[in-house]
């Protein structure tokens, strides 16, 4: 059945809008090019291209997180609904929510009607999906949040139920430690005692499956890499050549992460005019676009722990590759 997101008679739908202009101020990027070793924020992979790549990244044979955390999934997700009993469901950077409609199933076996709250930035994306899921879901409501999950945070609807907080994908992989401790206690704070938090996150493994996650052999990965510069090109002006840069991923022992960089082919100087920024680089001087931290299960519930979000419960894939971490705030 197809449904209608403008009908007033709709009461299944709607969509709150916490956008904040502070992200495209582009003083983060300011920063981080005037920092030495450059750095980009790395969620400006995701323009319309960058989205684009990273469905396809998913699904690349050397990109093993998005299949092995779909595969714990649906084994354990109605375990995880049994275990948390009756909740609506809150996703933070939801996109398409594709491994979510495993939880959906799941919930829905378990208590029929409930509510899901996506959060994502792109507007364009909730709707589509809320479109999809509404027609498949037929007992679902969702209150979409358009925005950064720092403000939509603050702007959750009253819960009427008790609430799953889900963050898949190893998305916390890609904040320093230093974010991380923010990023847990915004979620601490946003929780109620009793309520779940459900986190993906990717484990410590054998150097050579990490780096070719990261170093595909169709060089989609390459490409989303190098798309940050045209995106940065259209968002402030700028003339950077992406032909002039090389993607680079390496995996960094002592700090568990695979850092992605692009490497400057040559000595050149580069305007973002809107910015009223030039950089100059120095050939092989490289700018860090990414970290992608991989995770010790101790280590991380003591930080869990810390931060009022103790483990109740883990479940991992056969190979101990990934692992779907199960919180509850006390
Ligand atoms: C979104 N994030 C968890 C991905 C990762 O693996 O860190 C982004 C990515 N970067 C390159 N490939 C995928």
């Amino acid at each position: 059945m197809k449904y209608d997101l403008c009908d007033p008679k709709n009461s299944r739908y709607c969509c709150d809008n916490v956008q904040t202009n502070t992200s495209d101020s582009g003083l983060d990027v300011v920063r981080g090019l005037s920092h030495h070793p450059k750095t980009l924020p790395s969620y400006y992979f995701y323009d319309q291209r960058g989205s684009e790549l990273f469905e396809q990244i998913c699904g690349l044979p050397e990109y093993y997180p998005t299949r092995t955390e779909q595969g714990i999934l649906a084994a354990y997700a109605q375990e995880i609904a049994n275990l948390t009993g009756k909740c609506d469901l809150v996703e933070l950077g939801s996109g398409s929510s594709r491994k979510t409609r495993i939880l959906l199933d799941a919930y829905t076996r378990l208590q029929g009607k409930f509510t899901y709250i996506p959060i994502d930035v792109s507007t364009t994306m909730l709707q589509a999906t809320a479109l999809d899921l509404l027609a498949d879901y037929p007992q679902l409501s969702i209150h979409a949040l358009a925005g950064v999950y720092e403000i939509a945070l603050h702007h959750l609807p009253p819960a009427l139920e008790q609430r799953l907080l889900i963050f898949l994908g190893s998305t916390i992989g890609n904040l320093s430690p230093q974010e991380e401790v923010i990023f847990l206690q915004q979620i601490e704070q946003s929780l109620s005692v009793g309520d779940y938090f459900l986190l993906g996150v990717d484990l410590q493994k054998d150097i050579t499956t990490l780096t070719s996650a990261y170093n595909d052999s169709q060089r989609i990965t390459a490409e989303f890499n190098l798309n940050i510069l045209h995106h940065l090109n259209y968002k402030f002006n700028g003339n950077f050549n992406p032909e002039n840069f090389e993607h680079w991923a390496f995996y960094n022992q002592e700090l568990h992460q695979i850092e992605m960089h692009l490497i400057s082919l040559e000595n050149q100087v580069v305007k973002l005019c809107d910015l009223d920024l030039e950089i100059t680089l120095m050939a092989r001087e490289t700018i860090r676009t990414e970290i992608s931290r991989k995770f010790e299960l101790t280590a991380l519930t003591k930080q869990l722990d810390h931060y009022g979000l103790p483990v109740q419960k883990i479940w991992q894939d056969e190979r101990g590759w990934f692992a779907l971490v199960l919180c509850q705030k006390q």
